[in-house]
């Protein structure tokens, strides 16, 4: 079995895996329109993590990760409960960097019909303003983006995600307007963001 991780399974799959491959899935994009009860926020104040959108001309860059043969009924339900506040598992092509032959993974997505947990197109103004605000059993909703933009472009320096950066951009220059000192800022390199280097997790 192949997933394949475009959000917090970048830098924490936490399931068995015996091979990694880079690339990108093409026929979407990727969106802070998810909203997370139960990761990255509550059920009364949810946060927001990433989620596929269709769109014609879009490519998302990730990692497909190999599960081994015995470890994926376990892996399946793992991910199935981790990811169950409105995703579900489909099946996509995957191109990897390398130019080698697209292979099926299989990736959870949340659908944008019938679904409370698809909060749709929003300015990424406000998506980055209910970020800063939101914290949920996984952690901080600053540190799920900050670390997120910070793996795609250590990992994939040549992928230009507008979406993403414009949403880190918005939460650093919200973080030093209201001080707010997540541990995740002196992690990912803004150690500089503060002159007094203080941080909270
Ligand atoms: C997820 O897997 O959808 C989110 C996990 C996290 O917030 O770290």
């Amino acid at each position: 079995m192949w997933v394949f991780g475009y959000g917090s399974l970048l830098w924490h799959p936490d399931f068995p895996v015996v091979q990694t491959v880079p690339g990108k899935v093409k026929g979407y994009i990727r969106r802070f329109w998810q909203l997370s009860p139960d990761h990255r926020g509550t059920e009364e104040k949810p946060g927001r993590t990433v989620t596929l959108v269709p769109d014609e001309n879009g490519e998302v860059w990730g990692i497909a990760y190999r599960v081994p043969d015995e470890h994926v009924d376990n892996t399946r339900q793992y991910l199935d409960f981790r990811e169950k506040a409105g995703y579900t598992n489909q099946l996509v092509q995957f191109y990897p960097d390398d130019g080698s032959n697209p292979f099926q993974v299989g990736v959870y997505i949340s659908p944008q019909d019938d679904n409370p947990y698809h909060a749709g197109p929003q300015p990424e103004q406000l998506i980055a303003e209910q970020i800063v605000a939101c914290h949920g059993p996984s952690g901080s909703n600053i540190e799920y983006a900050l670390r997120l933009a910070y793996v795609v472009r250590t990992m994939a320096p040549s992928i230009q995600d507008d979406h993403l950066f414009s949403i880190e951009q918005s939460i650093l220059n919200l973080c030093k307007e209201r001080k707010i000192r997540d541990k995740v800022l002196a992690d990912v390199g803004y150690h500089e963001l503060f002159d007094d280097h203080e941080t909270q997790s």
